[in-house]
């Protein structure tokens, strides 16, 4: 068991390793044994896994050398998909015929930690979850020289999933406006459709479907030169950095990813301090979020500046409490009257968020703080 982090104390890269530490231990301490990672411990909405946040944190864990953990995640998803293929191929004729699916019949954004739907008024039918998981799994079989043959059929069903709907309107990373389409959705759909191709699961649909939308962003996905939040806005969204680094849907320090990378930076981030996620967010009053200052120094790392990667990277860390345990969000707020109606809903904000320490654990590896 790792010493207390003490947050004040939070500066030498020892500090920074101890964090890491102390995440690789709380994540592998809250992963169900189904292989399942709760979005957060104590924190009842969140006690069930979504492909999104799951996805990220077994790509830090399988990153900070966790591998069997991060395994177990990518079985659990492949068990999960394997009991949805038949609704999958029912959707994916439905959308051959030209018909309209109905939101229940499209995959939902949760599951339990056992696996299975939940039925409740969830804002579900967020598509971006299965095109983050197939590059995970592409990025952890890469990594650690494992084999497809477990997941293969699994990652068929979510490039057929996603050629038949991950370019239509649904929720956002948010789980919020079902009405559009969020370039943000479509660069992780983006993202993982080519890395179903680069595995070889159904490679020319997937890098087909890829292009399509690669060629869609480059119409209609630009406000001013950088990203826009969803098709047909002008507003920026921090989720947008992931289009470059990790997702490639633009190339990483290219123009447009530099665009929306300043856009985002000016708009949303604090100097020296953390990121919003948009500037109209009320949730729990609109603070500011690790897992995006975790995405912007992840970009920072890979195109530079290398030392605001590095700045992120602590910023996340001075966010720790004294058992090392890292938030949803915290101040400023954008919209601090807006968070007593969160908190007499569910309490306070989420605490320990598992993919805040998935975040930190991609980005202290990628900038070598942890080997
Ligand atoms: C966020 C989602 C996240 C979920 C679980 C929501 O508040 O908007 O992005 O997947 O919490 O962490």
């Amino acid at each position: 068991m790792a010493e207390p982090v003490n947050p004040l104390s939070v500066a030498g890269d020892a500090d920074l390793r101890r964090l890491a530490e102390v995440s690789v231990e709380l994540i592998a301490r809250a992963q169900d044994p189904s292989g399942a990672y709760p979005a957060a411990v104590g924190f009842a909405p969140y006690g069930f896994s979504w492909f999104r946040d799951g996805a990220f944190v077994a790509e830090g864990m399988s990153r900070a050398g966790a591998v069997e953990s991060a395994t177990a995640f990518h079985e659990w998803c492949a068990r999960v998909l394997t009991r949805e293929a038949a609704a999958v191929s029912s959707l994916v004729s439905q959308v051959a015929a030209g018909s309209q699916p109905s939101d229940v019949d499209l995959l939902p954004a949760r599951y339990t930690l056992a696996g299975d739907r939940h039925d409740d008024d969830w804002w579900n039918y967020q598509v971006d979850g299965y095109g983050t998981w197939l590059w995970a799994l592409r990025s952890h079989l890469t990594r650690w020289g494992l084999p497809l043959a477990p997941y293969a059929s699994a990652a068929e069903v979510a490039v057929r999933y996603l050629v038949a709907v991950g370019a239509r309107p649904c929720r956002d990373w948010w789980e919020e406006h079902r009405d559009h389409t969020h370039v943000s959705t479509l660069a992780s759909v983006h993202g993982g459709l080519r890395a179903a191709a680069m595995l070889g699961v159904l490679p020319a649909t997937a890098d087909m479907a890829a292009d399509r939308i690669a060629d869609l962003v480059q119409r209609e996905g630009l406000h001013d030169g950088a990203l826009r939040k969803w098709l047909g806005s002008t507003a920026a969204d921090a989720s947008l950095v992931v289009a470059g680094v990790p997702f490639g849907l633009v190339p990483p320090g290219g123009p447009v990813d530099r665009a929306t990378v300043a856009r985002v930076t000016s708009e949303l981030s604090t100097p020296g301090g953390g990121v919003h996620r948009y500037v109209s967010d009320t949730f729990y009053g609109g603070g500011q979020w690790p897992i995006l200052a975790g995405f912007l120094g992840w970009h920072h790392a890979v195109a530079g500046p290398r030392d605001q990667a590095v700045a992120l990277l602590r910023w996340i860390a001075s966010t720790a409490d004294s058992s090392g345990s890292l938030p949803e969000q915290v101040p400023p707020l954008l919209a601090p009257d807006v968070l007593a109606e969160w908190t007499e809903r569910w309490g306070p904000s989420a605490q320990p968020l598992l993919w805040s320490h998935g975040m930190y654990l991609v980005l202290a590896s990628e900038l070598g703080v942890i080997p």
